[in-house]
């Protein structure tokens, strides 16, 4: 077995390959002037399982078209199997058309990752569980999902969030809020979106439970523009809760984002190694190594 890490993952590919005690080949590459990638792996695979490690970060197609140029050129070498582990897959959220004629990503990635010879995808935190139940299923591509809500929770119950309250932003991502109180013990609930009718501005609330006094969690897959999660910081606040942490498994931190999570009050900001940040991060390296150990 090797391990191969693309140029999005370098860290993250060199740590698994530690943890499984294989070797990590460097893939070499350039941008061009023009955008272009260019990618060269070692020829030497034939008959290998190979492992690429590639997040798909922004900028995120130059980051997929290298994943894609990576196992193609893996297969032409005749890899036994290739495994691609990206732990934030872009383009998941676009799962379904929500309006007729839309073009559906998450369908696409897949088959695209399945024509140039994937054998398994592995993917931590996929935007929707429900997700593979959309799409036709054509594919002879074998889609693996991990969950980073665990060793979240397990640093956020060494760090002062013990007994707080775990949730997620809506109801469709209510289980990763109740996968993290398994650990932190103190309950767990999602945030209703209202319109002021008025303002079309949007809020936050959380039903049910009575936050005020007590600390919170808020779990989401991804921050990016850090709106949702800063309503959510925001909304709890303002109904008394004494600390939140805002927490993601992919730190996607488009400009702004921090600053946004910080006005609101965020007390604390947690985040994985997914994709690359200067933020406090939670490695995911021990689950994926541990996966690919049962997989292969
Ligand atoms: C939405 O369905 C996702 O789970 C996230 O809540 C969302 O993508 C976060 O994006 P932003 O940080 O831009 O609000």
């Amino acid at each position: 077995m090797i391990i191969l890490p693309g140029p999005a993952s370098q860290k993250l590919g060199n740590q698994i390959a530690s943890k499984l005690g294989v070797e990590s080949i460097p893939v070499e590459h350039r941008i061009f002037p023009d955008g272009e990638s260019y990618i060269k792996i070692t020829p030497d695979v034939k008959g290998q399982n190979v492992i690429i490690v590639q997040t798909t970060v922004p900028q995120t197609d130059t980051r997929l078209l290298q994943l894609l140029m990576i196992a193609k050129t893996a297969k032409d070498y005749q890899a036994r199997r290739v495994i691609a582990v990206t732990p934030y897959l872009a383009y998941a959220r676009q799962d379904k058309r929500f309006l007729e004629g839309e073009s559906l990503t998450f369908d696409l990635v897949l088959s695209l990752l399945d024509a140039v010879g994937v054998d398994d995808l592995i993917v931590v935190d996929l935007h929707s569980e429900t997700s593979l139940q959309n799409i036709e299923g054509n594919n002879k591509l074998e889609v693996h999902t991990l969950s980073a809500i665990p060793v979240l929770a397990r640093y956020l119950k060494e760090n002062g969030y013990d007994g707080a309250f775990s949730l997620s932003p809506d109801l469709g991502a209510v289980e990763r809020a109740k996968q993290a109180q398994l650990t932190l013990n103190g309950g767990f609930g999602y945030f209703e979106k209202t319109r002021d009718r008025k303002t079309g501005d949007i809020e936050m609330h959380v039903k049910g439970l009575d936050v005020k006094g007590n600390n919170a969690v808020v779990f989401d897959d991804i921050i990016s523009s850090g709106g949702t999660m800063a309503l959510a910081v925001k909304s709890l606040k303002g109904q008394g809760a004494v600390s939140v942490a805002a927490v993601c498994t992919h730190a996607l931190f488009m400009p702004g984002a921090i600053e946004k999570l910080e006005d609101a009050g965020s007390d604390l900001i947690l985040t994985t190694d997914t994709v690359e940040t200067t933020y406090k991060t939670v490695s995911v390296t021990g689950i994926i190594a541990d996966y690919l150990k049962n997989i292969l």
